[in-house]
């Protein structure tokens, strides 16, 4: 039974609709429904009326400070606390800070004045346009617990994954808690790291990918999260960054490292901006530049903290005239920028009578566009690859002036 409070989005669910755009979750929640295994509903009392295992999903958005603001989270256990009639498992799934599973368990015994329930720490690894494949085929579960019976049930949840042989991890809930923002600083940190020898290489006429690529072979450092590009973006880098930072400071302890990643992670969006004006040779005003991509990854229609909101802004602060293309993203885009940029919805279109092309995002259909058809449509001859995807000589040969990220 999931449950939300935004009614809107239950009637789509209730009516085949998925709100957000992830490949493969229509046909999983289809056959589910089908099988009268999975229901949606904003009645948040009879749900925990019913169940024994309650898993709390909802959102830990970035606070004022950088903090994570766990209003959402206060809420849900309002409900649960409101709902104790019988032994519970309240398992969290949402990210949240350090202490939060201990205070967690203590509000709702103190509230509810009953002892009969468990807390379990239980972080989440997905990532978004990947998410169905993620959440069947996960590198570990990372189960916090403080009792046997409720690490039993979750265990027993997530029985489907031991004939895959999936790692299990047990721990304490301050451990299950760090496990999930040190990993998410740690994979943030190294894309930085990538895009600053991105930067490296450019400077000394190196091809950043060879590098990761060598890098990579190093079983010690594996290829993985080293591509470089605009900059990391979405929901859950930028904020469980900060975040972070903010546990560290609560505690007096030094996370400068990462502090430095987010600043650096700023920097890198901006510089696209520069980059593309040395393209160009001159100002942006009245330049039209199309953009190929707003989503903050391929596969999704999220454009939270995307690299394109940074850049779009800068463009339009200096006077540049967008005309923007997304396969998936368009709408959120539109929520987002309103009539201060122009959309289409052919890649090409976006090319018609353009002065420079920025790629933002590494959708499939643009690693294939067609370059003699971008040259004949476009005023200019500027193209600033930031996902790496189009083959710089080839276009090079076609009259373009063009650049990637970290390789000239
Ligand atoms: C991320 C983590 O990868 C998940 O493990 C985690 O569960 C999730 O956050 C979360 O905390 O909920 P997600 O943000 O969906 O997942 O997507 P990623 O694939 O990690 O990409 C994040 C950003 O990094 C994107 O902007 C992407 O373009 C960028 N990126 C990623 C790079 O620039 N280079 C890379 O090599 C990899």
């Amino acid at each position: 039974m999931c449950v939300d409070v935004q009614q809107d989005k239950i009637d789509m669910l209730n009516h085949g609709q998925i709100p957000i755009y992830e490949p493969g979750l229509k046909e999983l929640i289809d056959k589910n429904v089908r099988e009268q295994r999975l229901s949606f509903s904003t009645d948040i009392d009879s749900a925990l009326g019913e169940c024994e295992v309650v898993f709390i999903g909802v959102g830990t958005p970035s606070g004022e400070n950088g903090e994570a603001d766990l209003s959402y989270v206060e809420s849900a256990i309002d409900s649960i606390v409101q709902n104790m009639n019988g032994y519970k498992v309240i398992v969290t799934k949402s990210t949240v800070p350090v202490g939060t599973n201990r205070w967690i368990h203590d509000t709702i015994a103190q509230r509810s004045g009953s002892s009969n329930f468990d807390v379990v720490s239980n972080p989440e690894f997905l990532r978004e346009g990947s998410a169905v494949h993620d959440v069947f085929h996960p590198d570990r579960v990372v189960i916090g617990y403080e009792s046997e019976r409720a690490k039993e049930i979750v265990q027993d949840i997530y029985k489907a994954l031991y004939i895959i042989e999936t790692p299990f991890l047990f721990c304490n809930y301050e451990t299950a808690e760090l496990i999930k923002y040190a990993s998410n600083a740690f994979l943030a940190t190294k894309i930085t790291f990538i895009n600053q020898v991105a930067n490296l290489c450019e400077a000394v006429g190196a091809d950043v990918h060879k590098v990761a690529k060598g890098m990579g072979m190093d079983g010690r450092i594996s290829p993985k999260f080293l591509h470089p590009g605009p900059g990391f973006g979405g929901s859950c880098f930028p904020k469980d960054t900060r975040a972070f930072v903010d546990i560290g400071k609560r505690v007096e302890v030094d996370l400068s490292l990462v502090a430095e990643v987010i600043a650096s992670n700023e920097k890198q969006k901006l510089r696209m901006v520069d980059k593309l004006e040395g393209l160009v040779g001159a100002p942006l005003e009245e330049k039209r530049i199309g953009i190929l991509g707003l989503a903050f990854k391929a596969g999704t229609d999220d454009i939270r903290e995307s690299p394109a909101l940074v850049i779009i802004e800068r463009l339009l602060d200096q006077g540049a005239r967008v005309i923007a293309h997304d396969p998936q993203a368009m709408e959120t885009a539109k929520a987002h920028f309103g009539d201060r940029i122009a959309y289409t919805d052919n890649p090409y279109q976006a090319m018609h009578e353009s002065d420079a092309l920025m790629i933002l995002t590494e959708w499939n259909q643009y690693r294939s566009l067609d370059l003699a058809m971008a040259k004949k449509l476009m005023r200019g001859n500027c193209i600033l690859d930031t996902r790496n995807l189009i083959d710089l000589a080839k276009a090079k040969g076609m009259g373009f002036v063009c650049e990637g990220v970290g390789r000239k």
